[in-house]
């Protein structure tokens, strides 16, 4: 079975799961459709011949007007049959296809411009792909029925006229198959450039882009590099259907000679006497029944191949994330303890094959119950190592240890559940606060004394209870509702505090990972967190890091990575004694940030 072939039967396997009523309906109404023509076209004769012979035409009469008004209504039904299947299929596919997108442990097939080539055309066609299938499959079906139909009806005539007939449909399947090949390919080469297109689309009309793309006055800069991107996709799509329309071309000449062809004959007989005018109605019909069927099955045929080719894409995605998965499935963890003692062992890491290391050979402890601080120059690797903690990337080599385990051998969600974790580049869910804070331990998600006890601590409880609905708010003036003041924009460092609110959730997490949780925040939200995390952390670990030096003056240990390696490490008295990076930077900041020089020669 080639690989398309197998994707088509993946796809007709999807729509039956998903709709197998629906699906046996619409295959017995194709099926029924496609009886309707030749039917129809036998009935005429019969009428007809009765008609010029002066005989009973009565009962071929009314059957026919009984099979004319069934057909008609089998059109509809057929259509709405479809129209059902479609939504219930797309459904399937999409949450499918999210499903496992979501299932996927960590970011690096997230960040492979290959996969998300393949993802949006997954997401874009491939969730329709099943229904084209399934419709072309019908089509075809049915088309199939009517010309074996009208190849009797016509055989009664002349058999060689179905013979003749049929040959003539070859280059038009040969052709269909070469178009959809090539626009599939097409729109696989297309599809960087109609990513980078939606790009420029929604920044342009994203609210959270208007600041800077007005006073910048970037518009007409990305509206133009926008249009530039839809004119090569444009291109592209124009040649495929010039050459399209070119073979079409050819195949509709000849195929209107062959059947002008078969026509002259058939008048000859019958201006002879030798058919009768019933059998050359059959004949016209015939003809010209036969070529729309066949025109119908090529049709449905290209449709079919060419829904294959994108659900291929779907499939391909689903086993790349299916592959990625398996790593997780791993060791669960041993139960719970407070806290948590996690170490890195010559920990080196790279982004991606080709990238130079970010992390080389870093290691460091964080010792149950201590908070450890880990501080550098922007770009050191620090985001990096608490990504790698919460393994949404492995560690190119080296090992990393929870509570003594590799990491590498334990359920990725069970790790991650007992973290709580605030990312230096938190989400804004355009959604109401107590879901922007419940979000941090989902279990909690309607446990509002949960909700404002970590809204407290993280300082941003008074900013919600002073909004419109409370904590049911919409954080969001795109989807605030029909009156326009019902959603609220926060500010910087409110949003800063509904994200740590979010990562204080988890109560009972055995490590707290904080990265650069007070950068937005005012002197007195900064003093009340530190003093938090000095006081009420409960006994658990807790990896911050910060630029404020002064913040860290009371963690455990500190660890200062400089350009993917760890500098130096100590207390803070220790470090300052070293006379290392850390005394340097934080006499810098101590000091006051203009004073430099006097602190370098003092
Ligand atoms: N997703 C990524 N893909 C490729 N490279 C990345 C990615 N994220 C970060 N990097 C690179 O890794 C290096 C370290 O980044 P990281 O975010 O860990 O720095 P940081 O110490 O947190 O800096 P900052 O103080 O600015 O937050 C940088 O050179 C950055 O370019
Ligand atoms: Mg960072």
């Amino acid at each position: 079975m080639t690989s398309t072939t197998a994707a088509a039967v993946r796809a007709l396997a999807l729509m039956w799961r998903a709709a197998p009523g629906w699906s046996a309906g619409f295959a017995v109404l194709s099926l029924v459709a496609g009886v309707v023509v030749p039917v129809n076209a036998w009935l005429l004769a019969r009428v007809l011949d009765a008609v010029t012979t002066r005989g009973d035409g009565v009962a071929a009469m009314l059957l026919l007007g009984a099979v004319t008004a069934g057909g008609a209504v089998v059109g509809p039904a057929t259509r709405y049959a479809e129209g059902e299947l479609a939504r219930r299929v797309g459904l399937r596919a999409k949450s499918t296809l999210m499903r496992a997108v979501t299932g996927v442990t960590g970011l690096e097939l997230l960040e492979r411009p290959a996969f998300l080539d393949r993802l949006r055309l997954a997401e874009q066609a491939g969730a329709g792909a099943p229904q084209v299938l399934a419709h072309a499959l019908f089509a075809a079906v049915q088309a199939i029925v009517t010309a074996a139909g009208l190849a009797l009806v016509l055989a009664a005539v002349g058999p060689w006229l179905v013979l003749v007939t049929a040959a003539g449909c070859v280059p038009a399947v040969v052709a269909a198959v070469a178009e959809s090949r090539d626009r599939a390919r097409m729109m696989w080469q297309t599809t960087p450039g109609t990513r980078r297109e939606m790009f420029y689309a929604t920044l342009l009309t994203d609210a959270r882009a208007a600041t800077e793309i007005r006073v910048f006055g970037l518009g007409g800069l990305l509206n133009d590099r926008m249009t530039a991107e839809l004119r090569q996709l444009a291109r592209a799509q124009r040649a495929v259907d010039r050459r399209t329309a070119v073979v079409q071309a050819g195949l509709a000449v000849s195929g209107a000679g062959l059947s002008a062809a078969a026509m002259l004959w058939g008048a000859g007989q019958a201006a002879a006497g030798r058919i009768t005018v019933g059998e050359l109605s059959m004949l016209v019909v015939g003809v010209a029944g036969l070529q729309v069927a066949a025109a119908g099955v090529v049709r449905a045929f290209g449709d079919g191949h060419h829904g294959a080719l994108i659900f291929a894409h779907l499939d391909a995605v689903l086993a790349s994330t299916a592959a990625e998965s398996v790593r997780s499935l791993r060791r669960s963890l041993p139960a719970a303890s407070r806290s948590a003692g996690v170490e890195l062992r010559d920990v080196t890491f790279r982004y991606a094959a080709g990238h130079a290391p970010v992390l080389r050979g870093v290691s460091f402890a964080i010792p149950p119950g201590a908070m450890v601080a880990l501080v550098g120059t922007n770009g050191a690797g620090k985001s990096t190592v608490v990504k790698l903690l919460c393994r949404l990337y492995e560690a190119t080599s080296g090992t990393i240890l929870w509570n003594g385990d590799d990491i590498v051998g334990l359920d990725a969600r069970a790790v991650r559940r007992r973290i709580g974790v605030l990312f230096q580049d938190f989400v804004r869910y355009d959604l109401p606060v107590a879901d922007n804070i419940g979000f941090g331990d989902l279990d909690r998600l309607d446990d509002e004394p949960a909700i404002r006890r970590a809204a407290r601590l993280a300082g941003v409880d008074a900013v919600a209870e002073r909004l419109p609905q409370g904590y049911g708010t919409m954080l969001s003036r795109a989807f605030g509702g029909t009156d326009d003041a019902d959603g609220v924009q926060l500010s910087g460092g409110q949003w800063q505090r509904v994200a740590l609110a979010r990562s204080l959730m988890r109560t009972e997490a055995e490590l707290m990972i904080l990265d650069e949780p007070s950068s937005g925040l005012d002197a007195d939200a900064e003093a009340a967190l530190y003093q938090h995390l000095r006081t009420a952390r409960g006994g658990r670990s807790c990896l911050l890091v910060t630029h404020r030096l002064g913040a860290v003056r009371h963690a455990d240990a500190i660890v200062v990575l400089a350009g993917g390696r760890v500098a130096e490490q100590g207390t803070h008295d220790q470090l300052l004694a070293a006379g290392g990076e850390y005394a340097r930077l934080y006499q810098m900041q101590a000091g006051g940030y203009g004073r430099r020089a006097d602190v370098a020669a003092g």
